[in-house]
């Protein structure tokens, strides 16, 4: 292969959630040494690169999302040596292992924040955000992001939660104290880092009051919420320029993938990416297209947008679901016809798909109560009766799809050997399972595995530019694929109907099922929700 484009622009990526992948000493919850045993799954399956959510030390009153030592691991994951020895078994089965780094904010008791916290004279005095006096801003979960210390009779904030204290980047201490934490990792081998809530990072200098939006809650599309645009706290000029010196510190260590978790609309995103050059963030998430309608219209306009967005030398990154969102195929209505289509898409057009552990079997969320929620922004809201949020779609309840990995059709999915998990088990999992779809090659999961093939196979597939195939009825997406090495068609049924149409035909790569292909000479079938790759002949 080729190989036109650095491996960051051309790989593909599977999210492991640490606490819900594999219990190796039975305690109920994912550790390191679960995740070095199912390594080879994830080779086999085809991914190329693993996204870990965070396992650093942590009191996990957000999961990990709050850490109170980043160079250590928390215990119920393992050890540092065991986090050395997943970077190294990662890299033994030739793929790159990206870490979460959360650089916003700590936690409530990260010594950082303990210090800073005791009084206005301590040498982190200034570490975070402290305020006489509140401004107006709204954190992203809702309500004043301010909070009262009596110790310093002063407010800090936090973007997320109240023990999830944000750093002050305009103190050049706490910027160097970071980015030696992220040399750490890279000394220790790492291929990159996932970025959390990067956007948020700088605030106003000024702390200037955000100005008013008729607008309730924010959406994927739309950050402004709870009644106010937030311009002065999130995605501040000084966040484009930390993006860059991020890559510079990353760059002294070769070929880095830096992903960022940001929002604010395409526009403003790709601004993290760099102006003209590729000189900042690697990628992006977009987390509009995890709102998709399942439409050859949605994600012909969807791509259409995203090419416009980000084309080349930049690099999209297509993914539908994470460990803050429902699972795709709660979009689809649990249709496992359709997750093949949705997928067959990720993993065909121009940009790094990322799956969330699970997608590749369809696994659903488990529906759990409000009121015995562990996530913390589903706790903040549980006074709330559940069907509000039904009915404004909105998954509130992050529990919901964080369940363990289903490994087998076993007590807790084979996922552990403990009488209760920390999440409960699917029901399902006695038919959607990992070793169950294994052995069936009419499965959600082999239909991904042979779609990572045909993209590791065909050079199209990672480094190829996109063009659209028209001519085709309304509800076939149609695209190809164009390399020096070779060029490939893509088309996608997104009807239960079949669908007959004319176009020179070509030798199959790939079809989803025993319906789809070229018919007599210069026609092509697809079965409803059908899907075929064709190479020019
Ligand atoms: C990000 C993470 C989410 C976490 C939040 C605060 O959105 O994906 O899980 O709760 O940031 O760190």
């Amino acid at each position: 292969m080729s190989n036109r484009l650095p491996w960051y622009h051309r790989t593909t990526i599977y999210q492991i959630y640490p606490r819900s992948f594999y219990d190796s000493n039975g305690d109920g919850i994912g550790d390191l040494r679960g995740i070095i045993q199912k390594l080879d799954y994830v080779r086999d399956l085809g991914f190329e690169t693993i996204w870990f959510s965070p396992f650093f030390a942590s009191p996990q009153q957000d999961f990990g999302y709050d850490i109170s030592d980043y160079t250590n691991i928390a215990p119920e994951y393992g050890t540092l040596e065991d986090a050395l020895e997943l970077i190294a078994a990662v890299h033994q089965r030739g793929m790159k292992i990206v870490l979460d780094m959360v650089m916003n904010h700590t936690s409530s008791e990260h010594p950082w924040f303990k210090e800073s916290r005791s009084s206005r004279h301590n040498p982190k005095a200034d570490w975070y955000i402290w305020r006489d006096r509140p401004n107006n801003w709204k954190s992203l979960t809702g309500g004043s992001g301010w909070h009262y210390a009596p110790e310093r009779k002063q407010y800090y904030w936090a973007s997320f939660l109240p023990f999830q204290p944000d750093l002050n980047y305009r103190n050049p201490q706490v910027k160097q104290a970071m980015f030696d934490i992220v040399r750490f990792w890279l000394e220790k081998g790492v291929d990159g880092f996932r970025l959390d809530i990067f956007n948020a990072i700088y605030k106003d200098a000024a702390f200037r009051d955000n100005p008013f939006a008729w607008s309730l809650l924010p959406s994927e599309s739309n950050p402004a919420g709870f009644f106010q645009r937030p311009e002065y706290n999130l995605n501040l000029p000084e966040n484009f320029i930390l993006a860059r010196e991020l890559r510079q510190v990353t760059n002294q260590f070769g070929e880095k993938l830096l992903l960022g978790e940001v929002s604010g609309g395409r526009e403003i995103i790709r601004k993290f990416l760099g102006e003209e050059v590729n000189d900042g963030l690697t990628l992006v998430f977009d987390f509009e297209m995890m709102a998709f309608t399942f439409t050859a219209a949605y994600f012909r306009r969807l791509i259409g947008e995203i090419e416009k967005h980000f084309p080349p030398p930049f690099m999209p990154v297509y993914v539908f679901s994470n460990h803050d969102r429902q699972r795709s195929i709660e979009r689809l209505n649990g249709d496992v016809r359709k997750a093949k289509v949705l997928h067959m898409l990720q993993l065909t057009v121009r940009g790094v798909p990322c799956m969330y552990y699970g997608e590749e079997i369809g696994m659903r969320n488990v529906r759990l109560p409000l009121s015995t929620a562990l996530d913390p922004l589903a706790r903040k809201y549980r006074a709330i009766p559940g069907f509000v949020f039904d009915l404004l779609k909105m998954n509130i309840n992050r529990d919901e799809a964080r369940t363990p990995m289903q490994w087998e059709a076993a007590p807790q999915a084979g996922f552990s050997s403990a009488a209760q998990t920390w999440l409960p088990v699917h029901a399902n999992h006695t038919f959607v399972n990992a070793a169950s779809q294994s052995a069936n090659p009419d499965s959600l999961l082999e239909t991904i595995r042979q779609l990572l093939k045909a993209r590791r196979q065909w050079a199209a597939l990672s480094e190829g530019d996109l063009e659209w195939i028209g001519g085709t009825p309304p509800d076939i997406l149609a695209y190809r694929r164009t390399h020096p090495e070779g060029t490939l068609s893509i088309f996608l049924n997104f009807s239960p109907q079949g669908q007959s149409f004319a176009f020179e035909t070509g030798k199959v790569v790939f079809k989803l099922s025993a319906d789809d292909g070229p018919e007599q000479s210069g026609r092509i079938h697809l079965g409803g929700y059908g899907g075929l790759i064709l190479a020019a002949p």
